[in-house]
């Protein structure tokens, strides 16, 4: 063993050097003050948020700045758990015995998450069809009622609401105040990264809670003098499920981003001003451009469901427009491993080999000279 030189330590170790670093604390206590909670109010809290802003190669790739704000590291692996937190403890706080949604899959794994750390019931009405199974398993691991109805995403949240009027549960969907107040932590966390706003902000919408929150987020730091300017709102849409990019809803959507097929979006007043206000702008992207997205992404490293592949898809449609803005970030919602079954159609799984180093060889790409 190799000897190692020990120094003689003259003054004490100052405390600051040697303490770990400061642990995140979830976004109710890091950002208590923009937030409608009080010291009565109990904290329910995975510790979500604090998400990494990253540089992603694509964007030298195509000359322009692009960051990712990776949301897939929150607890329940996507936004929601930002909103979730600050709904569920409000509810915690007015005593509810229970919470309910209508859901895609995000919002019902993180409910059932939440509900669970509160030791409250969850009541979560799924579409029958199409929902991610990983997202579901979620749910039902934590113990939620899953019950799944026959009909949209839509159907499924109007059915939330009145299920909540008649069986006492708080509605916990982005129609609650509460979950967007949390969510808007996300945007004041891309100010803290950057020390100021992004030229732009792309994101995938379907039922227009982020974007709303977002937008929400950017004006309360503005006002609070944190930033001087807002960022331009670009809310990118599936083709097959484009209310807001076609001006009407969708009674039938279709995409394989099936957290986002959505037709009628409850918060469509929301997104709507947040586009019109920063100058921003709604597009729709195929499917197919939502897919290249996901494979650019996980090449570098970044594995997302299609939903969140879509904000990139719309950042390189607007670059090959040559509309696009030099600097933006792109919010990636939710982890790929939620919603694995298109990667998983085509991908193939190849054949065992020997344990040899002969076998591996064989398997490695031949060297180039
Ligand atoms: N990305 C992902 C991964 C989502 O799950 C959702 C919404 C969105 C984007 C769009 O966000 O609805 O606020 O515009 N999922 C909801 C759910 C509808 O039930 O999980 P939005």
């Amino acid at each position: 063993m190799a000897r190692r030189s020990v120094r003689r330590v003259r003054r004490p170790v100052r405390e600051e050097k040697v303490a770990a670093p400061r642990t995140w604390r979830g976004v109710i206590e890091e950002y208590r003050s923009y937030l409608p909670v009080t010291t009565a109010t109990p904290v329910i809290t995975l510790r979500e948020g604090g998400t990494p802003l990253l540089e992603s190669r694509l964007g030298e790739r195509y000359g322009i700045r692009l960051l990712v704000k990776y949301e897939a590291t929150n607890p329940t692996a996507s936004f929601k758990d930002r909103g979730m937190t600050v709904a569920v403890s409000k509810a915690a706080e007015a005593g509810a015995r229970g919470v309910i949604c209508g859901s895609t899959g995000n919002t019902a794994a993180s409910a059932a998450a939440y509900a669970a750390r509160a030791g409250m019931t969850c009541v979560l009405l799924i579409p029958a069809d199409g929902v991610a199974l990983g997202k579901l398993v979620q749910a039902i691991a934590c113990g939620a009622t899953l019950i799944r109805v026959q009909a949209t995403f839509d159907g499924a949240l109007d059915l939330a609401r009145a299920a909540a009027a008649r069986f006492g549960l708080t509605l916990v969907n982005s129609t609650n105040p509460h979950r967007i107040a949390g969510q808007r932590t996300a945007a004041f966390e891309v100010c803290d990264a950057l020390g100021r706003a992004p030229q732009a902000l792309a994101l995938p919408v379907g039922n227009a809670g982020n974007i709303t929150a977002y937008w929400a987020g950017f004006s309360d730091y503005q006002k609070a003098g944190r930033i001087r300017s807002r960022p331009q709102m670009i809310g990118v849409q599936a083709e097959g499920a484009s209310p807001l990019v076609q001006g009407h809803p969708i009674e039938r959507p279709r995409t394989v981003a099936s957290a986002i097929r959505i037709g009628r979006p409850a918060s469509w007043d929301g997104a709507v001003a947040a586009v019109r206000d920063s100058g921003g702008q709604f597009i729709s992207v195929s499917d197919d451009e939502i897919l290249a997205a996901q494979d650019d992404l996980a090449r570098e490293g970044l594995f997302v469901e299609p939903a969140s592949a879509a904000s990139v898809a719309g950042v390189l449609k607007l670059v090959r427009a040559g509309k696009a803005p030099h600097e933006v970030v792109c919010v990636l919602t939710g982890h790929g491993l939620k919603d694995p079954e298109v990667v998983q159609s085509r991908a193939k799984l190849p054949p065992p080999v020997p344990a040899t180093l002969e076998a591996i060889q064989s398997r490695l790409a031949p060297r180039s000279p």
